[in-house]
């Protein structure tokens, strides 16, 4: 809604709730093995700019003023489909079809309970789970992508080596799994159980630059489609599945529910489109991680893809990963050139739009317009 105030900062918004989350996660990580426990503990050391879990509580608090009669409850079967672990009809997740009652069991966490708050304490814990999961792919990461730092301090798997990092990431999981469990929603275990799923087949559509794996790939339309696949699996499925799941805790409609979805799914793909803008950008040093690293790393994102579209001759780089000598630089060089940076932000606004219009019919509270503003926040970011 563009007649609403930006004056809230979305982080001030649910900064109460944020405020609890990283002892939570940290007691959520806690292990009797001491070097897991520091190895676990080490990504919520650095301030993470909890971009997922802020997501959750603003959208939590935002449906909490919807109406939300319209559930429609059917008997619950544990046979209906699950969500379709196939990568292309992924981006649209089974309908739920039951309503479960939501035994949010969490009644020894007392921070949790203070009462004044429209945020429930199932969705407070999910804010907490969607951080693990996030902070678990990132340990995984840093490991594939052979990462030196991370949030401005070495990366685990330099202070701690691959296995430690590999096994803590495995950890973080299964307490996330844990937490999830107590949440006695299926549907809500489901869809994040698919979105730890759906990082791992974007990681392994990332391993390959196109469908096909040619060695002089040709540019088609479908190199944008592989690409955007790609990126929901890897960024938007996470946070477009946990807003969906927040929705759901609230009892909201499946109209809103689905609302909800379309926004995490829209901003999720903005905010992977300006990643990979910025790691063309801006210096290693702002980013508190290495810069440049995607074309080291043989990737072909966005704004290469469309350089690609107007220059034919990156297609040999492209199919050869950048690997010769002078090929990341001969890249970095045409998409310089190119409009590649600019029709990149171009198609994340785009999709920033769309998250704005979809929950548009949400009725004006602050918690709408910190959703509203971290769309703006998303397209400004440096980091
Ligand atoms: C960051 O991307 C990484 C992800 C968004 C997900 C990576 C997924 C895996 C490693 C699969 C394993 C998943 C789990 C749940 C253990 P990036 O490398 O483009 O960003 P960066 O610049 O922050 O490193
Ligand atoms: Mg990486
Ligand atoms: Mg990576």
């Amino acid at each position: 809604d563009p007649k609403a105030p930006i004056s809230v900062d979305p982080f001030q918004t649910v900064a109460k709730e944020l405020k609890f989350l990283t002892g939570n996660i940290r007691q959520l990580l806690g292990s009797g093995h001491p070097t897991l426990d520091t190895v676990a503990k080490y990504y919520t050391q650095s301030e993470g700019k909890y971009v997922r879990p802020m997501l959750v509580l603003l959208m939590s608090r935002a449906t909490a003023l919807t109406p939300n009669m319209s559930r429609e409850s059917s008997p619950l079967s544990v046979n209906r489909p699950i969500t379709s672990p196939s990568v292309l009809s992924d981006e649209n997740p089974s309908a739920p079809d039951a309503e479960y009652p939501s035994v949010a069991s969490l009644s020894n966490d007392t921070a949790y309970l203070s009462g004044d708050s429209d945020i429930l304490p199932s969705q407070r814990r999910l804010a907490e789970i969607t951080e693990l999961i996030h902070t678990a792919s990132l340990l995984h990461d840093d490991v594939i992508d052979h990462s030196t730092s991370r949030r401005s301090a070495p990366s685990a798997n330099i202070e701690f080596g691959n296995k430690m990092a590999v096994l803590a990431g495995d950890f973080l999981l299964g307490r996330a799994s844990v937490g999830l469990a107590r949440l006695r929603d299926p549907e809500v275990t489901e869809l994040l159980a698919t979105v730890i799923a759906n990082l791992v087949e974007g990681e392994f559509m990332q391993l390959k630059n196109t469908a096909s794996d040619e060695r002089n790939p040709v540019w088609t339309e479908n190199t944008l489609t592989y690409y955007i696949q790609k990126t929901y699996l890897k960024s938007a499925s996470l946070i477009s599945k946990s807003c969906r799941a927040a929705a759901i805790l609230g009892g909201s409609s499946q109209e809103v529910v689905e609302a909800s979805y379309q926004y995490g799914k829209n901003l999720g793909l903005a905010f992977q489109l300006v990643d990979d803008m910025l790691d063309y950008t801006i210096s290693g040093e702002e980013l508190g991680k290495p810069a440049g690293a995607d074309l080291e790393l043989g990737l072909a994102t966005a704004p290469l893809l469309f350089a690609w579209k107007d220059n034919k001759s990156l297609g040999k780089l492209v199919g050869r990963k950048f690997s010769e000598p002078g090929d990341v630089q001969k890249a970095r060089d045409i998409v310089a050139e190119s409009s590649g940076l600019e029709q990149t932000r171009a198609l994340a606004q785009e999709y920033v739009d769309k998250a704005i219009q979809s929950i548009a019919f949400f009725p004006d509270s602050d918690a709408k317009t910190g959703l509203v503003e971290m769309c703006t926040k998303v397209m400004e970011r440096r980091k």
